[in-house]
């Protein structure tokens, strides 16, 4: 049985229609089923994104999700039955889209689950999570996380590895980033401060209660990717392969733009070290964070110019980026002669006041 969406054939032309309003309905709730706390997520204009594509006839086969951060996007891609390339500098995004996306899903078993929960093998091994993360986690919750990392690492298979990791993460997303507010700039909440919010009344973490086992199903195939570069590296290798939509999501450069910083410990987690001080690594995290607006314009230039190899290109922005809509426009338009823009509007769920209403921009460029 086919696990994504049937796509439309229209038979003059051989072409794929883009889908029905319902099949897109249904794929949203298929997205919703990520849970999706990842700051600037766009799951919420996925079907913005589809009829924009759909109004201007555009031809969307191979689909790359440049900055591809919580794996929404490339799961929509996907669930529309399309070849997808998803890239993110964070690896821990990269490994979201591999959960989506890679084509061998050897799922955990019972035992498998059994086997990352099990006290009786834990160590005093003092990894990632004791040595650095105590104002955020509990002695306990340190050994278990320290624990648990060990043991997914241990699995031979790379999927199962990734999917337990993902896992883990998910739910501590969900339950540490409390009350919408950054602590020290990190999603991840202070120990007290989350122990004692509403959301967990008093309790440590319970791991073993609460982590989804979420499924994902779509039907992958051969091409499709989930890449770990920055931005220049992933369209030097991609230079020549037939990509025929670049849908870019980068940081927006407004107040939360520094992605290194806020999931720092879920960067740390997945790659078992001290991302900050990775020097190489931390340069790169700093090309759109928009501190210094020329250099991320700079940078925003130089990618829109190494992507002349796709033939359409689809941003995303709001009213509080880098620079102002039009000023985005021109930019690209030095790049692309036919260059159209919607607007979304809608207000942030967390925010009580009229004032917070946020115009999101889907710039179409080709
Ligand atoms: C607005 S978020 C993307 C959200 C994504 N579209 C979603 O639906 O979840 C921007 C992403 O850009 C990534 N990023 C930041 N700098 C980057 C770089 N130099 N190269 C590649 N990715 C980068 C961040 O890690 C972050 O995940």
């Amino acid at each position: 049985m086919k696990n994504y969406v049937e796509m439309a054939m229209d038979f003059d032309s051989m072409s794929e229609k883009m889908p029905t309003n319902d099949n897109v309905d249904l794929i949203i709730k298929k997205i919703h089923t990520i849970s999706n706390y990842y700051i600037g997520h766009k799951e919420r204009i996925f079907s913005d994104i589809v009829k924009i594509l759909n109004d201007n006839n555009v031809v969307s086969n191979t689909v790359l999700d440049l900055f591809s951060g919580s794996g929404a996007v490339s799961y929509g891609f996907k669930l529309l039955n399309k070849t997808v390339i998803s890239n993110d500098l964070l690896k821990f995004c990269h490994i979201n889209s591999f959960v989506f996306l890679d084509k061998n899903r050897t799922e955990l078993t019972d035992s498998d689950k059994d086997f990352l929960f099990d006290p009786s093998l834990d160590t005093n091994i003092r990894g990632i999570v004791s040595q650095f993360y105590s104002d955020k986690f509990t002695r306990n919750e340190c050994v278990f996380l320290d624990n648990y990392f060990s043991r997914a690492m241990s699995f031979q298979d790379e999927y199962k590895r990734y999917y337990s990791i993902f896992s883990i993460l998910q739910y501590l997303i969900r339950k540490c980033f409390v009350g919408g507010r950054l602590y020290k700039k990190q999603i991840i909440a202070r120990m007290e401060h989350r122990i004692d919010h509403a959301m967990n009344c008093g309790h440590e973490l319970q791991f073993h209660k609460y982590i989804n086992w979420t499924k994902f199903s779509c039907d992958s195939n051969v091409n499709d990717i989930s890449y770990n570069y920055d931005v220049f590296s992933c369209l030097d290798k991609l230079k020549n392969i037939d990509i025929d939509l670049c849908y870019i999501d980068p940081p927006y450069g407004g107040m939360q733009s520094d992605y290194a910083l806020m999931y720092e410990f879920c960067e740390d987690y997945v790659r078992n070290c001290r991302t900050r001080n990775d020097m190489d690594f931390i340069k790169k995290s700093n090309m759109f964070i928009g501190n210094n607006i020329d250099v991320y314009r700079r940078n925003f230039c130089d990618m829109v110019d190494r992507m002349s190899f796709i033939p359409t290109l689809l941003f995303s922005y709001n009213s509080s980026s880098w620079a102002k809509i039009d000023d985005i426009i021109e930019c690209i338009k030095v790049f692309r002669s036919d260059v159209k823009v919607k607007e979304i509007t809608y207000s942030y769920g967390h925010r009580k006041s009229n004032s917070n209403k946020n115009i999101e921009y889907l710039i179409l460029a080709r």
